[in-house]
């Protein structure tokens, strides 16, 4: 959908106001509508619909997960390369743009998150590619086909809250026994399952704006055992 088309609820244009274009800090070959500062905009999204219990605007960061995922693929395209890929929690569409420019045949992003889809379709525009986009929650039934067959799942940075950790494990887990490969970039968020992963890449990560503690954060790509 271009910008600006079929955006009745607002959403879109909401993300164009509220964020500028940059380049993604390890990855300057892709610029993303991102936002200065977390928690003023986090109070406006919630004004915008008077809802005060939002999740915060993750979809306005390239999070470090994400960032040292998509470094991986365009580093490594063979791993993508003619491939159809999920994007899972795609936030802003950086890793699904990333793998787009490595050469995936198709990339679906997952995010429940309105202006996550508001946000995915300016930026797939803003660096000329295409994504498709799914809003349903993968996770709720992790043996369900998905909505699009792929290859291969990558994973920025979701292992930040136990219960959604849990839930993207089972789905992982449900997707590697149906043959699919899941890579998943993550700086050691608190319930990363390390014990089930393999370790791939690491790279020293410049954090988003002030939402880290720490201005590089030490980011690895993981595979699934
Ligand atoms: C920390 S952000 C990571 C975004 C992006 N992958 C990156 O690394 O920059 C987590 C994202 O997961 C999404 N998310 C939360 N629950 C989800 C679910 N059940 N299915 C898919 N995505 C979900 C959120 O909306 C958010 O956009």
């Amino acid at each position: 959908m271009p910008a600006g088309e079929a955006d009745a609820c607002g959403y879109a244009t909401f993300v164009a106001a509220n964020t500028r274009p940059n380049p993604v800090p390890l990855c300057p070959e892709i610029t993303l509508y991102v936002a200065d500062q977390a928690v003023p905009l986090w109070l406006r999204t919630a004004e915008e619909i008077d809802d005060m219990g939002l999740p915060p605007p993750f979809w306005a960061f390239a999070w470090a997960g994400g960032q040292a995922l998509a470094r991986f693929v365009l580093d490594q395209p063979q791993w993508v390369r003619g491939k159809r890929v999920l994007d899972l929690g795609a936030g802003s569409g950086l890793v699904g743009i990333a793998a787009r420019l490595s050469g995936a045949a198709a990339v679906i992003c997952a995010d429940p998150d309105p202006w996550a889809q508001a946000a995915i379709e300016l930026n797939a525009e803003l660096n000329g590619v295409r994504l498709d986009l799914t809003g349903a929650d993968l996770l709720a039934r992790p043996e369900d086909p998905l909505p699009l067959e792929c290859d291969i799942v990558l994973v920025g940075d979701l292992f930040y809250e136990q219960p959604l950790a849990g839930h993207v494990l089972a789905f992982l887990t449900a997707q590697r026994a149906a043959g699919l490969l899941a890579l998943i970039g993550d700086p050691g968020r608190s319930y990363l399952p390390k014990d089930r992963l393999v370790r791939m890449a690491e790279y020293g990560v410049p954090a988003a704006g002030e939402l880290e503690d720490a201005d590089i954060k030490r980011t690895a790509v993981w595979r699934l055992g």
